[in-house]
């Protein structure tokens, strides 16, 4: 039997770029190292790339890869079930409605995956666009989406699988290999296939325009000032000069006011050494503490590091303790640490309270 070309090469390099990325994405997700985080990023950003460019290829690509060829009305997608159940009906060169609907599905999950990995992003890393407006706490249930939509997208996948074998089964032909040459047996009662020509011209024009505006979005989104910050926050000296004497003076966002409350009312007796401070210097110190206390921010440690209610010591609380439960003992008292109290010895950007992932160092010698 003859054959005739059904998928064109942007669609099959569309298909196949997809499996492999989201493979990666998948693999590179949550439970891997820190580090992996960059790699699952641009796996997601590269995904992002594809689906845009798959809906400009909805639109100007050849027949068969066009919306208005494969999303048909629920009624079809009955029916073709229905006919496929009773091993009746004839068989679609391009995809069935069933499938249709299976891709459009798997496109919008995937699209709001993407979108809520972003939210993720800039809630709880303050990476990305969504740095800056997203609040922490919506971080957090972003990951919660992301995570349920992931679930998902594998339900669909498994879908999208099973129905490429049960077609490929029922016609006795291999769908997969088509997907990767682009032609299928031309049976001639099939339905025809979808006569429109690609237009290639009018796509790199329309992807043009789809990414500049995205881009124009973008950077538009990422000059917002960061609202997890308070403006105009500036390290106090006196309180630097009084608390930094023998230790880092601690970012006033690690502990809540009535922390700093309590600590500042014990000062003559602070963990077994007597800090106390003329009264001057420790009604500064203490005005400043209160002032910018983890109440004042919407930062990674000011809202976990405090939340326990235990009163423990900020370096004795669980959230500290997971976050650093890679690192041994000996990494604590490595000559340039000293201490867990040291943040700034791996946190470059202790100073500034955000303790972002991509601003940890270990100092030479430590390992995690
Ligand atoms: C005379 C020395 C000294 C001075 C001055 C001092 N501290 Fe401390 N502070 C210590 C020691 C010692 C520890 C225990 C550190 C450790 O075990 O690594 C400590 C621990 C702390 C901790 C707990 C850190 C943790 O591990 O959870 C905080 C918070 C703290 N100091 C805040 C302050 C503040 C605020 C001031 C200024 C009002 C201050 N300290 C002044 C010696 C001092
Ligand atoms: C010896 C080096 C070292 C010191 C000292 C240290 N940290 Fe860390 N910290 C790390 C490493 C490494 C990680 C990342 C661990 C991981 O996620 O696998 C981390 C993670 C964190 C995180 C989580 C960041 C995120 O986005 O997930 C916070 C918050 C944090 N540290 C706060 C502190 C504070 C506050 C101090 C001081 C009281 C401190 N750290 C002292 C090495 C250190």
């Amino acid at each position: 039997m003859d054959s005739v070309k059904v998928w064109d090469l942007p669609t099959r390099i569309f298909h196949w770029s997809l499996a492999v990325l989201v493979l990666f994405a998948a693999l590179s997700g949550d439970d891997s190292p820190e580090w992996w985080l960059g790699l699952h990023i641009i796996a997601g950003y590269a995904i992002f790339a594809l689906l845009i460019w798959r809906l400009v290829w909805g639109f100007f690509g050849p027949g068969p890869s066009r919306f208005g060829d494969f999303v048909r009305p629920p009624r079809e997608i009955v029916d073709h079930l229905k006919a496929t159940l009773a091993r009746r009906g004839k068989p679609w060169l391009g995809h069935n409605p069933a499938g249709g609907a299976m891709i459009v599905a798997l496109l919008i999950t995937l699209l709001l995956i993407v979108v809520s990995g972003v939210i993720t992003l800039g809630g709880e890393e303050n990476q990305g666009v969504a740095a800056a407006w997203v609040p922490f706490a919506v971080g957090k249930a972003a990951k919660e989406v992301h995570e349920f939509l992931v679930g998902l997208l594998g339900l669909l996948v498994v879908g999208h699988v099973g129905g490429v074998i049960l077609e490929s089964l029922l016609h006795r032909e291999n769908l997969i290999r088509s997907m990767i040459h682009g032609r299928r047996l031309a049976v001639p009662e099939a339905h025809p296939l979808h006569p429109a020509p690609a237009r290639p011209l009018s796509a790199v024009l329309a992807l043009a325009a789809l990414l500049g505006g995205l881009w124009w979005v973008g950077s538009a989104l990422s000059a917002v000032p960061s609202a997890k910050i308070p403006a105009h926050y500036a390290l106090d000296p006196v309180y630097r000069e009084a608390c930094g004497e023998c230790h880092w003076a601690f970012h006033p966002s690690l502990l809540s006011r009535s922390g700093w409350e309590h600590l500042m009312a014990n000062l003559s007796d602070h963990y077994g050494e007597n800090a106390a401070l003329p009264p001057d210097k420790a009604a500064v110190a203490g005005a400043f503490l209160q002032a910018h206390a983890a109440e004042a921010w919407d930062t990674e440690p000011a809202r976990k590091l405090n939340r326990d209610g235990s009163g423990l010591r900020l370096t004795q609380t669980p959230y500290f303790r997971k976050k650093h439960r890679e690192l041994n003992e000996a990494a604590w008292h490595h000559a340039e640490v000293g201490s867990p109290a040291n943040c700034p010895a791996c946190h470059l950007d202790a100073e500034s309270g955000r303790f972002d992932d991509q601003a940890i160092r270990l100092p030479k010698g430590i390992q995690s």
